[in-house]
This record gives structure tokens, sequence and C-alpha cells, in this order.
């Protein structure tokens, strides 16, 4: 790593376009800056002229500088940072059951299509993952772990790769024993099992507004009812709001995503959240923290977990949106309050987990490969939401707004309020384009002029045209409203 954060292993001419893009973002050059010549650029970095060339192609081809004919390259203007930051869901929670879900699962069930362009799902581009580095894992696990890969990994699961989880978790500001863990099937079964062990059929939880469908189905098949609380786009979950509803509700948990925000990308500072934490511990009301997108910050120290501010939280996550979701390798950490009730009922409903996955990670996790690994990655996310924002801002109408995240992979876009999203998806869907239309984040059917958009696909000229051409629908469908 050099002092910028590239990674020595990327090719010279992309640690250049790294450094100048931080410069950009960070305004040390500003919109309309004319760059150094590139043979000044190659004399300034001690490169070749043909490498700074390369460099400064990079920015163009991410839509930050410009070729003016015989005058040189410029930083371009950003329409994306003109844009403002979506507003936040109703201020007044009110109790409410998932009904308004049921006909969005048709738009639900269809974003995973092949052969659909991914905006909608919130996946990482199966290219950026390690594939080739896992298969020689699962292969060399299989070999040395034979015998444990062929019977029951029964709960807590692998050891090994629970040795690493706790040695991780100092990153997340926790200390965290092996003992702590008990491996899941991704961060759902964390999820379902944390949900089944704090509450009873009836009961509500306090949920953000938006929140990750996933959860909001979780909740209606539980039959547990939603305490909708809105999402600031930057500082998280309301925590007045939140105070407030709990004076008048009784909820039996939380469950919260305080770390990159699926969809809205906002990170709660430590101080927010440690007053959840306090908030919560006087009022005796169980945390669940979803940390799913926790690893992926785009610069900087990771956020830390709720979990570091309080050992009773119950911490939920996986390798899902890091490595692969395929493998399914969650974890669960419950504090000792909840251990043997999410024990019990990981014993009754699964069993056991697949052990060749979890022995084939914590070999990679133990030969540091993982963080050289998410060290890239958090680059090229941060890349592509800054890449993405500014096509968005482009090709959609005016009026629009975006989120701003500092980590993960998605961005949640509001649109003109004339909009339906659920119609614009809908239209996209027949031209071969998913989107994430905002209703199926909210209970109440909110959200009705929002989509997510996903970020974690390699923007080549594929999805540059699907952006474009998302824009052309909205204009449209917005000159019908007219
Ligand atoms: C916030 C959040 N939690 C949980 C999940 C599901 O995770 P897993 O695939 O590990 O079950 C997702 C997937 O989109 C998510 O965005």
């Amino acid at each position: 790593m050099n002092a910028l954060g590239n990674s020595v292993a990327d090719p010279l001419y992309q640690q250049l376009a790294d450094t100048l893009e931080e410069m950009i973002q960070h305004r040390s050059l500003r919109p309309g800056d004319r760059m150094p010549s590139l043979r000044q650029f190659s004399r300034q970095r001690r490169v070749s002229v043909p490498t700074a060339l390369q460099a400064y192609a990079m920015l163009e081809d991410r839509g930050l500088l410009e070729a003016r004919p015989k005058s040189g390259f410029y930083v371009r203007a950003s329409r994306a940072d003109a844009v403002r930051p979506p507003s936040s869901g109703s201020p007044l929670p009110r109790v409410t059951d998932y009904s308004k879900l049921d006909p969005l699962q048709a738009i639900l069930a269809s974003q995973n299509a092949p052969d659909l362009i991914p905006l909608g799902v919130a996946l990482p581009d199966p290219k950026i993952l390690p594939q080739a580095r896992m298969a020689r894992e699962l292969s060399a696990a299989a070999r040395r772990h034979s015998v444990q890969c062929s019977t029951y990994d029964v709960p807590p699961g692998c050891a090994a790769l629970r040795g690493e989880l706790a040695r991780r978790s100092l990153d997340w500001g926790c200390a965290l024993n092996p003992e702590d863990f008990i491996l899941t099937n991704g961060c759902t079964e964390a999820l379902s099992l944390a949900l089944h062990a704090v509450c009873q059929p009836g009961d509500t939880v306090a949920v953000e507004s938006p929140t990750y469908f996933g959860l909001a189905a979780l909740l209606q098949e539980l039959g547990l009812k939603a305490l909708p609380i809105p999402v600031d786009a930057e500082r998280g979950v309301n925590l007045d709001v939140l105070e407030q509803a709990l004076r008048k509700t009784r909820v039996a948990a939380c469950a919260f995503i305080a770390s990159f925000h699926n969809p809205v990308g906002s990170c709660m500072s430590d101080e927010d959240k440690r007053r959840l934490c306090t908030l919560l511990a006087r009022h005796s009301i169980p945390l669940i923290e979803d940390d799913i997108y926790g690893d992926l910050q785009h610069t900087g120290p990771r956020p830390r977990c709720l979990r570091a501010f309080d050992d009773n939280v119950i911490l939920c996550s996986s390798f899902s949106k890091t490595l692969a979701p395929g493998l399914r390798l969650g974890y669960i950490a419950p504090g000792a309050r909840w251990k043997d009730r999410v024990m019990r009922l990981k014993q009754t409903t699964t069993l056991a987990n697949v052990g060749l996955p979890s022995f084939a990670l914590a070999a990679y996790l133990r030969e540091g490969g993982y963080e050289r690994y998410l060290r890239k990655v958090r680059g090229i996310y941060r890349q592509q939401v800054n890449h993405m924002r500014e096509l968005l801002a482009h090709a959609l109408p005016e009026g629009i707004a975006l989120s701003r995240p500092r980590g993960g992979f998605v961005l949640w876009c509001e649109l003109p309020p004339q909009l339906d999203a659920v119609q614009l998806s809908r239209s996209a869907q027949r031209v071969g384009i998913s989107i994430a239309p905002g209703p199926l984040f909210s209970p109440r059917g909110e959200f009705a002029n929002f989509m997510r958009i996903n970020c974690g696909y390699r923007i080549d000229a594929k999805i540059e045209g699907a952006v474009m051409t998302l824009g052309k629908l909205a204009k449209d469908l917005l000159r019908r409203k007219g």
C-alpha cells in the first residue's frame, strides 16, 4: 500500500488515476481546473507519457476529466455534486404490517433474472470477486479436512473460522472470542434466529424506514409488526423520532443497519451509535444489528459495530456482500443473554452447517488474502458509486436527489414526485433492465418515487447504456403525467 491507500498490485496508471480521483473528490483539484499537460504530469510523477495518458484516459472513463481539443485535459464539472441528498420517510412512526409488500413480490422475484442488466439487486459483480482464489481454498480444504467436511458441522460451527472472526472483531471495535460466534447460513439465517429468539408473534419491531426488504419479508413471515423509523441520508436512523416513539409504543426489538445502510447508504457516527445503545439499554429493548456492509467503507477506517458499544447487541453478518453470496457464510454473535436460545434454535432448525466453505474461508482469512482483497474492492466500489452518481445525474430528469454513501455499493435515488418508481421498474424490465423501486423498502408503501440502484457491477458500455435508457424512460413517464 502507498500513503493514499492504493494497492501495490494495481497497475501504475490506475494508482495514478486513483490518486487524482481522491484529489478531485477532496477538491484539491476543482471542476474547471486545467490538468498538467501529459508531459508535465509524466515528469512530476516520474512515469512515461503513455502511462500518464492511460491514467488521464481512465479518469475520462470515470467521467472526472474531459479532453478539450487543442487545450488539454480539464476537471469536469460534476453534476452529481449539485444534486441534493434524498429526503427521509414520514416522521410519524405508525405500527404497520407488511401486507403491502405482496403485490411487489413479482418485482422482487424477477430481480435476479440472469438476462436483466442488474441495477436492482444489491450484488457485487462476480468478476470482481476472488473466485479463483476461493476455488483453490475450497479444493485445498476438501483435501485437508476431508473427514470433518463429510460429517455434520454442528453449531456453533467450524472452530477455525470462529477463531478468525474473533481476530477480525478487533477491527470492528469489539474483542469477541471464538465462543461468542455461531455460524449461520448467510446473514438471513442470523437475522431470522435473532428475531425468533427475542420476539413472539404479534410483537412490534422497530426498523429503519426505508429498510432492507429481506428483513421486511422475515417480519411478515414471523407474524411481527413493524415500527418504521425514518433514516437520514447522512446520519442514519433518526434517534429523536425513535426516542419519542419508544415512549408511546411497546417494542420487542430494534433491527438496524447502522453502517452503510441498505438502501440509503448512511453510516451512523460513533456518538449516535453510543446514544442508540444507551437508549435501548435504558428501555431493555434487544438491539439486532445487521453489519453486512460494515467491511466496505470507501476510505478511512472501518466503522465500529453497534456491538462495540454494548455487549448485549445481537450482531448478525455474512460474507455475502464482500466475498461470495453463494457460499452462504454468515454468523451471529448473540451475546450472553441470548446465546443458549439462539444455539437451541439453530440446532433445531438446521442442525448443522456445510463445513467445507467454512474451512476454506478460515484459511483465506488466516493467510491475509481477504484484507488485501478488501483494500482493492473498497476503491473499486468508491469509484463505481461516484461514477454511477454522475451517470444518473446526467441521465435522469431535473429535480432528482441522490445519496452519497461512504461505503457499500448501492445508491438511493429520489425521483420527481410525480414519477411512480414501480411503473418505471415495469417499463425498465420490458427493455431488460432491473431496478429496485422504493415501495419494496417500505411496509407502508412509502417511497413511491424512489429507487435503489446497484453499483456493484463494473460500469461498462452496457451499464452506461442502461442508465441512459432508464433516464429516457423516466422522462417519457414524466411527460405523460404532465
Ligand atoms: C442489509 C442486508 N442484510 C442481509 C442480506 C442477506 O444476506 P445473506 O445473503 O448473507 O443472507 C442482504 C442482502 O441483500 C442485505 O442487503
